[in-house]
């Protein structure tokens, strides 16, 4: 979602903003916008398009000078990405300007209000509202832009988060967030204000986080100061010391960081069952299950929610806690669980998952799940994050900064972290043997060695790429396991390639989609040896007596679908309960490839944002 960048201090903030917006253009957007004081007046800059186009704009309409600026890059909620709605936004009297994240949902109510009092409004945005609202308010109760701000936000229903300074009195910016984050980067007399810590990593490592209801009122020489939005009262700042550095959040030589996060992913998994795989003294180690293991042991049920790729993580672990632990798992979407009255008890455990941990939808759920006594159990890759903080206990999955849009190495660490879980709870229900378990912990900790194997197929994939890219339409089957694996291949396809694509659990196939079968439709079928082999490939005959194409991920040495198919893609073997972990991996290498080979913004593709934070 949308962007926020902000300098205020002795230096340039033209270059630190415009870099700071391209280290969050992952996040996704449609337009982008700058505002600097030079000194003398403000000078806002904005187009629709990317930030370079920002810059060429600047180039020839502004003097890039000025050491107190707010940047900003929008994906649009109210209004067409336009050079008119993108931001900053003014107020009317030309002394404010803006920069948001969110959505002020009575928008429309305070634009009518401001109207009746002479108001005008260029934009189609609910941000363009806001500013104006603030100058009202400032005006109306002569009172500072921090109070203003605070009275404004007091009127507001929604989300945000924003950065606003006013020209008269450029030393200081103000802050404030609900529901999207903020960060502020604290240097020597410089401040830096961002989406996420990635814009001023080279600069500091010391860095706040706003709090939901937080407001902050940063000031040149003069320091931070925080409030509670509500009730004015002041919050002690709390500075974290950043563990990120600059070299995970740059693309190492990759031509596309979606490709250096496929090739992580060993490192990746191992980073996350570091600690916790404790393979010689045969123990599963995890701080926030092991302290609220009673409410695991108690749970009636465990109902999963999350949105898109994490939701399909959820699925896979549907299958591994019903499994090894012998426990009920419901999976839900996010959105619609929080919209349905679910019947939620005390005596459910809500395992919530999200790689950014900001997820609107998710967050929602999991504050409905609270509300009706539920135990909440976040699952996230962003430590801070906003669902990280909201739920009850957790276990991160050390996957590192996840900049390309499709998700690749959070679903594989969700997946391992959700496969520890699962196995430590069946060793404390005792529905594992020992050896079982052990022999769990010795196949888990080979994974990262044996994605090593699996992304040898690279160049074979690359082939099979450029066989496919034209085509409209694609199906991707799979069963048990691997059914959650064929709706993730589809979605990754769809998202990053813009082609069609289907998942499906195999035996699905004859109640409807085997119509679409002919001899122009590639199927990606996985049809690993342990796990409904046989009926997979009889699935596999019933297409190809169809006519279909057929590339098939199989086990390493496979000799049955090789026979069937017109392509096969091995896989190391592993335990069917962990093939998920491997089977996923030719599955991305293949939609990065087409999506390549169709011209195809592979990081950031259309209409997308890589944290959703609006519902
Ligand atoms: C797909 C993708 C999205 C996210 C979804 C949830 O590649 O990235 O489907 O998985 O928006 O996001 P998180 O996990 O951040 O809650």
């Amino acid at each position: 979602m949308c962007g926020i960048v902000g300098y205020i201090g002795p230096r340039e903030a033209y270059p630190i903003i415009i870099e700071g917006l391209k280290r969050l253009e992952y996040r996704g957007y449609d337009s982008a916008g700058i505002a600097l004081f030079d000194g003398k007046d403000l000078k806002v800059c904005k187009t629709k398009g990317k930030v370079v186009d920002l810059e060429a704009r600047s180039d020839k309409e502004i003097t890039k000078h000025g050491s107190v600026g707010i940047g900003h890059t929008r994906w649009a909620t109210h209004g067409v990405p336009n050079d008119v709605n993108s931001h900053p936004h003014i107020s009317n009297s030309g002394d404010l300007v803006i920069i948001h994240n969110g959505i002020i949902e009575n928008y429309e109510s305070l634009k009518k209000e401001l109207i009746s009092r002479g108001y005008t409004f260029k934009s189609d945005t609910d941000t363009e509202v806001l500013i104006n609202l603030i100058e009202d308010v400032k005006k109306q109760e002569n009172v500072k832009l921090g109070k203003a701000v605070q009275i404004a936000l007091n009127q507001v229903i929604g989300a945000y988060a924003i950065a606003v300074f006013d020209k008269n009195k450029p030393e200081e910016v103000v802050i404030a967030r609900l529901g999207s984050p903020l960060a502020v980067g604290i240097g020597e007399d410089e401040f830096f204000i961002a989406s996420d810590a990635s814009p001023f990593l080279e600069y500091t490592k010391d860095a706040i986080y706003l709090e939901d209801e937080e407001m902050a009122i940063i000031r040149f020489h003069k320091g931070i100061k925080i409030r509670k939005i509500k009730d004015d009262s002041l919050v002690d700042p709390y500075i974290q010391k950043l563990k990120i550095n600059l070299e995970q959040i740059e693309k190492s030589g990759y031509d596309h960081f979606m490709l250096k996060e496929i090739h992580e992913q060993p490192k990746a998994i191992t980073d996350t069952y570091r600690g916790r795989l404790l393979r010689q003294e045969a123990i599963i180690k995890m701080a926030g299950v092991e302290d609220n293991m009673k409410k695991f042991l108690n749970a009636d049920r465990i109902i999963i929610v999350a949105c898109g790729t994490s939701w399909h993580a959820g699925l896979v672990a549907e299958y591994i806690f019903e499994d090894l632990a012998r426990v009920p798992v419901e999976v839900e979407y996010a959105s619609e669980f929080r919209y349905r009255n679910p019947v939620i008890t005390e005596k459910d455990v809500l395992i919530a998952i999200s790689q950014s941990g900001e997820t609107a939808d998710t967050l929602a759920a999991i504050k409905l799940a609270k509300s009706k006594g539920a135990f909440v159990f976040g699952v996230c890759n962003v430590v801070g994050s906003s669902i990280a903080r909201e739920t009850h206990a957790g276990a991160y999955t050390h996957a590192g900064p996840e900049i390309g849009v499709a998700s690749t190495k959070a679903f594989t660490t969700q997946i391992t972290v959700l496969t520890l879980m699962a196995l430590r709870l069946a060793r404390a229900k005792g529905t594992i043997s020992s050896s079982d378990f052990r022999h769990h912990l010795l196949e888990l900790e080979m994974i990262p060695k044996k994605v090593e194997e699996a992304l040898k197929s690279d160049a074979h994939i690359q082939k099979i790429s450029e066989i496919y890219k034209d085509v409209n339409n694609f199906l991707y089957l799979g069963r048990g396991y691997n059914f959650p694996v064929a709706l993730e291949g589809a979605l990754k396809l769809k998202e990053i390639s813009y082609i069609h694509a289907e998942g499906y659990p195999a035996a699905e196939m004859k109640h409807g989609p085997i119509a679409l079968i002919d001899e122009n439709m590639p199927i990606v079928v996985i049809a690993t040896k342990k796990g409904h082999y046989e009926k997979v490939v009889s699935n596999i005959q019933e297409i190809k007596s169809r006519k279909g194409k057929i590339i098939g991920i199989v086990t390493e040495g496979d000799v049955q679908v090789k026979e069937l198919a017109d392509h096969v893609i091995e896989v190391p073997e592993t335990l069917e309960s962990l093939s998920p972990l491997l089977t996923t991996i030719p599955l991305q290498l293949l939609s990065y490839h087409i999506a390549v080979m169709l011209g195809k913004n592979v990081d950031q593709p259309r209409n997308l944002a890589k944290s959703v934070t609006v519902e």
